[in-house]
């Protein structure tokens, strides 16, 4: 039998009426209006959420989705409960435990209301916090390595491995696309994490320059926005993806790759998530409450964050 949810009029939810830094724009709203669940969406009671760069860059106004309009609430990132869903919506069901990303109506709330089809079943071993922490860093992994050509026994090179990004990027590589051979950059207090993660070669970029080795690679993924080094780092016909490098002319053979929310990813990946092959990486100072969102964004925006700020309990 499906269970019932009493869903309440007003939720609190953090929300930016004007652009700026988030310490100074985000509120904490105590009684704003739930989203109304629109055609082919659910509503999901959100559990727990995560904070990526880009959620400060909507918030200071650097980046905009085409139709965006203030007031708006922050986050990509979110697992939580299904409360609600439109006739249209095909197969998720009220009660079901879900993870992925909500593109439209933010995820520093009560409630959210989400496509159906940029969500997939949380991975039943996984906590909400960690389902959270996944979904639009996951994505991007996957899909970079993916438009990059990376196939077993191929080498790979990741750029800003401790990130929330590269923390996923250098365990795909080896578990999901089979790479022989996974090094990876980060600071020097971070090369432990690095190896615990399955990089044969743990690159401390504070005293080695990675396009000074010898060694090449096949595959090289820019989560720092390097490109211009990372080309001298790839194997002669070998591929460059950067995710941090937009709006420029990026030096051949580089090449710029945005991810997309796409539950159909996380319903592939699921296999390798509830075997713990892929393991979710929180940063030591997550989970912050909600209370604390403004915290977690200047966390995050130190740029020093070992895997991913998560936000949890909601409310
Ligand atoms: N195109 C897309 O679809 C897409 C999607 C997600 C993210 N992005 C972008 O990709 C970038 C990474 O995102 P993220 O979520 O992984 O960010 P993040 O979690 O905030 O990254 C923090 C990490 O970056 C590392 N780092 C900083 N400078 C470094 C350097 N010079 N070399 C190596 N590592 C360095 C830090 O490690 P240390 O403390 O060791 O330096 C830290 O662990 C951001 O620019 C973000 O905007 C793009």
């Amino acid at each position: 039998m499906a269970a019932n949810f009493v869903i309440p009029a007003k939720m609190k939810a953090w929300v930016y009426r004007e652009h700026g830094n988030a310490a100074d724009v985000l509120g904490l709203d105590p009684e704003l209006e739930l989203p109304e669940v629109q055609e082919g969406q659910v509503l999901v009671k959100v559990l727990a959420a995560a904070l990526n760069p880009i959620d400060t860059h909507r918030v200071t106004g650097v980046f905009q989705l085409p139709g965006f309009s203030l007031p708006a609430v922050p986050g990509y990132d979110l697992a939580g409960i299904v409360v609600k869903v439109d006739r249209k919506v095909k197969e998720l069901k009220v009660g079901d435990e879900v993870f992925g990303i909500a593109d439209e109506h933010g995820t520093l709330a009560e409630y959210t209301a989400v496509k159906e089809s940029s969500l997939a079943l949380k991975p039943k071993k996984l906590s909400f916090e960690e389902s959270a922490s996944l979904p639009l860093t996951i994505q991007t992994a996957h899909g970079g390595l993916e438009r990059a050509g990376l196939c077993p026994g191929m080498s790979l090179l990741v750029l800003g491995g401790a990130g929330g990004v590269g923390t996923l990027t250098i365990q795909l590589g080896k578990e999901v696309f089979g790479a022989a051979r996974v090094a990876a950059t980060c600071s020097t207090g971070k090369l432990d994490l690095l190896k615990s993660l399955g990089a044969d070669l743990a690159i401390d970029y504070t005293k080695v320059n990675f396009e000074d080795l010898p060694e090449k690679f096949d595959v090289v993924y820019d989560a720092v926005g390097q490109s211009e080094r990372a080309v001298k780092a790839v194997k002669p016909g070998g591929s460059v993806v950067t995710i941090a490098e937009h709006n420029k002319t990026l030096p051949p053979p580089a090449f710029s790759f945005i991810g997309t929310s796409d539950g159909s990813t996380l319903e592939k990946l699921n296999p390798f998530l509830e075997s713990r092959k892929v393991k979710p990486v929180i940063d030591p100072k997550s989970p912050f409450p909600f209370t604390q969102a403004i915290e977690a964004f200047s966390y995050l925006q130190t740029g020093r964050a070992a895997g991913k700020v998560v936000i949890h309990p909601i409310a």
